[in-house]
């Protein structure tokens, strides 16, 4: 039996869940989320956004959270905020989200959400925050002062998942110890006060991390990946640049090539074709002919929600309503778990 908080625990957990989800969607609710930092990237296409988007159609309750307030976990500003939210909306609904199926809201403006951090802080040790290794990873890559916002995120991710009763987090391997705060929060909670929080796990997504097009890790700080929302041209332009090597011979080996392979692997996955046969057929004819092929298969494939995209873009007022409506939706349901924490405490007077 492997310790309930390890990797193998978690992956179990998580295959089980997804050989379940067509099968009982009425058991779940999703929530999961993303920081409105920048733009949404093909990693996120391919990584979340079209679990999310499944999950939704196959009639399980979906819940996004634009996660705000975790932007100043490690940053001294909220510049662009506003923008960077509407344009995550914009990149949610262009990729297939339906917001009459899945409440898209944001935390600050979800005060009862919000609340949820300060019993559930007394729930945790400072150890458990200190030994947190994303935390750490995170506040190291940084290079800031680790705040009391960033020690405590975990908590407040416990917050985001816990207030909508959410059991089902697609997240990265990353966010694992998050989950595994969220569980014990739960338990916690659930043992010393009364039974109020649902299990929780972490689904694990089934597609294997997409590198950026040098084969480092997809980042925006690293310039190397493609965003939903850019043109076919800047799309062009940014594979044309990327760094490939001096062989002739296109061949898939991310060991040795990385810049040629991450090519291979983001024509093949906008294709829906086996990277090592696209290499085959472009054989001896170059980096060039690989751009022009990657540049067809992206622009391809994101051509139908660019448009999309595009006239979401021209409305607004549609994204704001958008908005308002996820948010009044979290607020209800957020109130209505708030209460039953305050009865499970007895803080009520
Ligand atoms: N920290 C997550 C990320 O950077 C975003 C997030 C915020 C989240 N709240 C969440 C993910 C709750 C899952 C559940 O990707």
């Amino acid at each position: 039996m492997p310790n309930e908080g390890s990797y193998e625990a978690a992956l179990k957990r998580s295959n089980e869940i997804h050989a379940d989800l067509p099968v009982h969607p009425e058991k779940y609710t999703m929530l999961t989320g993303d920081r409105p930092t920048g733009r949404l990237h093909l990693g996120h296409y391919f990584g979340t956004l079209v679990d999310r988007v499944r999950m939704q159609d196959m009639g399980i309750k979906t819940n996004v959270i634009i996660a705000d307030y975790q932007v100043i976990t490690d940053r001294d500003t909220t510049e662009h905020i506003a923008d960077n939210v509407y344009n995550m909306v914009i990149d949610y609904l262009a990729c297939g989200l339906d917001p009459a199926k899945t409440m898209i809201f944001t935390h600050s403006a979800v005060p009862a959400l919000n609340q949820l951090m300060l019993p559930f802080l007394s729930l945790v040790s400072e150890a458990e925050l200190q030994r947190n290794p994303t935390v750490k990873a995170e506040q190291e890559a940084s290079g800031h002062a680790l705040t009391g916002l960033l020690l405590t995120y975990p908590v407040h991710q416990a917050c985001d998942i816990l207030f909508c009763k959410g059991n089902i987090v697609p997240v990265g391997r990353d966010q694992l110890p998050h989950i595994e705060q969220t569980r014990l929060i739960a338990r916690r909670f659930n043992e010393r006060y009364d039974r109020v929080f649902p299990e929780v796990a972490g689904l694990l997504t089934s597609t294997p991390l997409l590198p950026g097009l040098d084969g480092r890790k997809m980042s925006k700080s690293y310039g190397n990946s493609i965003d939903i929302s850019m043109s076919a041209e800047e799309t062009a332009k940014l594979i044309k640049k990327s760094k490939t090597d001096s062989e002739r011979m296109i061949t898939f080996d991310p060991e040795a090539r990385p810049g040629v392979s991450a090519l291979l692997t983001t024509a093949g996955i906008c294709a829906g074709r086996d990277p090592e046969e696209i290499a085959d057929e472009i054989g001896d004819a170059g980096a060039g002919a690989l751009k022009r092929y990657v540049t067809d298969a992206v622009n391809g494939y994101f051509e139908p929600i660019r448009a999309r995209r595009a006239e979401l873009e021209r409305d607004r007022g549609y994204i704001r309503d958008v908005l308002a409506d996820g948010n009044r939706r979290a607020n209800e349901i957020a109130d209505a778990t708030l209460a039953e924490v305050r009865a499970a405490m007895g803080m009520v007077y």
